[in-house]
């Protein structure tokens, strides 16, 4: 059932290149240059029509939703919003029927999550759902949607549901873009080419898996982790701080790196490692700024840098490469580093990487 793997969590992340191509599978069409969502299509007055998106989720969901602010952003500009299930229940929320609501739940169980969908439908809220599991109460309860096609993921950690989240939402984005025309037909073309090259070049960055078990070897014993990421990746630093955390049970912090001279700088010591996402384009020489501040502080860096990079390698401790793509692709290659480094610190620290202490794959209680 694990197909060979050590672990279901390595499985899944081997299966991220299958997931994708299933996810985008009969909606990118590329030599039509079209993309083809019928939860967008039959919707598409209200998306179109809307004031703003509020993006509700927990978790690694909650991350998805994160890279998704950026692009719809980006890309469609559409105002959006990204907020915690938990919190957005609770705290009397100012939305009403011009509002769009997207929901990511990789279980479709998660009770927070499901009860703000239900609170942003009483009050007249268009709620959207982007789901894993086929059938499941948030897919039930939301007006329309698009699934993860991710396949069952199994390990508690999270990781093609992640993945395969952000490829629905960069569909959507792209769509809705080319709806509304803030991107013009020719760069919807290129996008839609590169969005298709991704599950091969995240095959790709799987091969640096013995490189990072090298790593992971280094600093297993660390007590803490920083990770930082700007613009895009800046969520992705969240994700590989959760990632660790849950499984190897190490103290891990995600920032904006800009955000390191405010207050977190004051941790780095020769005992801290810091993973920093410096790949080309956005906001690189300002990384390369901030990995040289991390450097003078004597704190361990590990980079995770596009191929070829030579700025970032003279300045690290260590450098992961990922093939090159768009700026807004860039997450669905840096995760993947990311995933691995947490899954084989946990594996050399005797961790129960599939089923880690205190968690359960769906949250379905407050
Ligand atoms: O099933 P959901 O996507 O709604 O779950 C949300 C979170 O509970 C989930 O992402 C959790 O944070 C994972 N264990 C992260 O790896």
């Amino acid at each position: 059932e694990k197909g060979g793997y050590e672990h279901f969590m390595l499985k899944e992340i081997h299966e991220q290149p299958k997931a994708i191509r299933d996810t985008y599978r009969g909606r990118l069409l590329r030599n039509e240059a079209i993309i083809k969502m019928a939860g967008v299509e039959d919707n598409m007055k209200k998306f179109l029509n809307a004031n703003r998106f509020i993006i509700v989720a927990c978790g690694t969901s909650w991350h998805a939703g994160l890279v998704a602010e950026y692009i719809f952003e980006d890309l469609a500009r559409i105002p959006v919003e990204v907020e915690y299930a938990s919190e957005f229940r609770y705290r009397n929320p100012v939305i009403n029927e011009n509002d769009v609501v997207i929901a990511i739940s990789q279980s479709g169980e998660t009770a927070d999550t499901l009860a703000a969908i239900k609170l942003a439908k009483s009050k007249g809220a268009f709620v959207f759902g982007v789901c894993n599991v086929v059938g499941s109460s948030i897919a039930r309860e939301t007006n329309a949607g698009a699934y993860t096609h991710a396949g069952p993921e199994i390990g508690v950690a999270s990781t093609k549901a992640f993945t395969t989240q952000i490829t629905v939402l960069t569909l959507m984005a792209l769509r809705l873009a080319r709806a509304k025309g803030t991107i013009s037909s020719s760069d919807f073309r290129k996008y839609l080419l590169e969005l298709e090259m991704i599950p091969n070049k995240i095959e790709k960055s799987l091969e640096s898996d013995a490189h990072i078990k090298i790593i992971s070897d280094i600093y297993k014993d660390s007590n803490n982790c920083l990770y930082l990421g700007r613009g895009f990746n800046f969520p992705v630093a969240l994700e590989g701080a959760l990632k660790l955390k849950e499984i190897s049970y190490i103290h891990a912090e995600g920032y904006p790196a800009a955000e390191m001279k405010h207050g977190p700088i004051a941790l780095i010591d020769e005992n801290m490692p810091i993973i920093v996402i410096a790949t080309k384009k956005g906001h690189y020489e300002k990384v390369v700024s901030n990995i040289q501040e991390i450097k003078s502080r004597k704190g361990k860096i590990i980079g995770i840098v596009t191929e070829g990079d030579q700025q970032v390698k003279t300045l690290a401790d260590h450098v992961i490469e990922v093939p090159e793509t768009l700026e807004f692709l860039t997450p669905l290659l840096t995760t993947i580093p990311l995933q691995l480094l947490s899954y084989h610190m946990a594996v050399l620290l005797d961790k129960n990487v599939d089923q880690p202490r205190n968690l359960a794959k769906s949250v379905t209680v407050e």
